[in-house]
């Protein structure tokens, strides 16, 4: 089986192989969808195609079928739909069936279909894009593979064949409509129930958004990476505003302490929020031994919601806090970051059984993003629990700050652009 979005070159790598093998040796090969009302649905016309791209001259193309003059492989074309039982016995001696838009299948064609191609070495060659999660040919082939089946995701970018303007409608997809982008050039299937938690619109409009200047107190989140290939990122927050992130490979726990001494000694935020889930402990620790324990605050993403009765855990709690930031109005500000859109657009949401907010697993979340929402979540973070302005950024007490230097903060007093 091959699936996936739209210009993936399924079709044509299919046609091109069939055709190669049908010149080795004797096939009867189906080429099968679910409704044919006429030749013209079929992919007679690829095949056709192809043989004269090629120059096969030992293919002959006939009306309703093709046939090699040489070897005697014969291409036939079919709806399943229209077979009945009876009609079904013509496929017995297939093979190959080459099913063909295979989310269109009904569980009712599959089962006829399935046992029938019951040859000797017959094999059922499939090719969809997926539509929902639960497309007959889908759950009875893919969903749970056994060791006969060889099924493989392939998507335009995949594709080096990929027509240019194929690649730009992609694109533009991918800018304007990331829901349907995954659907249509993705392979992904439009899922029924579930749905993002964060939407690709919010976050456009925030990308769009420019606040020229706040009074709004700085707020770091603080993602400190726990496996090799995430990254540690700070995002900086002032209200409404995230005036950027940075991120880091490959540090360890002093380097990261070391990185946000220097970010508390030098912006001086009124809150540096880390997660303290894994590598995090170690980083939280040497900071409040340096005296920074008035700054920082440690979070465990999977602890209990502080509203505990509406959020599954912490998670799910900031990233709802995201959510709602982005939904009011006049819109907040976001850097217009890629990297960002994907990660803030790529967590479902989901319910439990007590009705409350749950993300979806991180798992699944880095089986479709390829890494962690490492970004998403040190923004997230930024909203772990409401920051007050007191005027006047806490560093005393870790001995760095002077008298004087206090009371000159002091001095400049509530609201003055820390
Ligand atoms: N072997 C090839 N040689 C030349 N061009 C190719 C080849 N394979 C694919 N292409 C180009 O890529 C395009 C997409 O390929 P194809 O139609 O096979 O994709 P698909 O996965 O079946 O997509 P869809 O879901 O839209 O049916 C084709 O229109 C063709 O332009
Ligand atoms: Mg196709």
């Amino acid at each position: 089986m091959c699936y996936g979005g739209r210009a993936g070159g399924k079709s044509y790598a299919f046609a091109d192989s069939l055709l190669l093998l049908g010149r080795q040796k004797k096939l009867l090969i189906a080429c099968l969808r679910e409704i044919q009302d006429s030749i013209k649905d079929s992919v007679h016309k690829l095949l056709a195609d192809r043989i004269a791209f090629y120059g096969l001259s030992d293919y002959k193309v006939y009306e309703d079928r093709i046939d090699n003059r040489v070897t005697g492989t014969r291409f036939i074309f079919k709806g399943l739909r229209e077979q009945d039982s009876q009609k079904i016995k013509s496929l017995e001696g297939v093979d190959i069936a080459w099913v063909e838009e295979a989310q269109s299948i009904s569980k009712r064609s599959w089962e006829i279909l399935e046992p029938t191609i019951r040859k000797d070495g017959s094999e059922i060659w499939i090719s969809m894009n997926r539509l929902y999660e639960n497309d007959p040919v889908w759950t009875a082939v893919a969903a749970n593979p056994d060791k006969r089946s060889w099924i493989r995701r392939v998507n335009y970018c995949d594709n080096p064949f990929c027509p240019e303007e194929m690649r730009l409608l992609a694109e533009k997809c991918r800018r304007e409509n990331p829901e349907n982008y995954q659907h249509i050039w993705m392979g992904a299937p439009l899922s029924q129930g579930a749905e993002r938690i964060i939407s690709a619109t919010d976050v456009r409009r925030a990308f769009e958004r420019k606040i020229a200047s706040t009074t709004s107190p700085l707020v770091v989140g603080l993602d400190i990476a726990r496996f090799g290939d995430d990254k540690t990122v700070f995002c900086f927050r002032k209200g409404r505003l995230v005036t950027g992130f940075e991120s880091y490979g490959g540090k360890n726990n002093v380097e990261v302490a070391n990185i946000a001494t220097n970010i508390i000694e030098e912006r001086r935020p009124v809150r540096l929020f880390m997660d303290i889930g894994g590598q995090g402990a170690g980083v939280y620790d040497i900071l409040k031994d340096r005296g920074f324990g008035e700054i920082i605050r440690g979070v465990y993403f999977g602890e209990k919601a502080l509203k505990a009765d509406r959020y599954f855990n912490r998670r799910a709690e900031m990233w709802d806090k995201i959510n709602r930031w982005l939904g009011e109005l006049p819109p907040p500000e976001l850097p217009a970051d890629e990297d960002l859109f994907d990660e803030l657009t790529a967590v479902n949401k989901k319910f439990d059984g007590r009705g409350r907010l749950q993300l979806e697993d991180k798992d699944e979340v880095k089986k479709r993003l390829g890494r962690s929402p490492d970004k998403a979540d040190a923004l997230a973070l930024t909203f772990a629990e409401p920051v007050y302005d007191y005027g006047m950024p806490k560093l005393y007490g870790n001995g760095k700050v002077s008298v004087e230097e206090m009371f000159s903060l002091a001095e400049r007093g509530k609201n003055s652009g820390w």
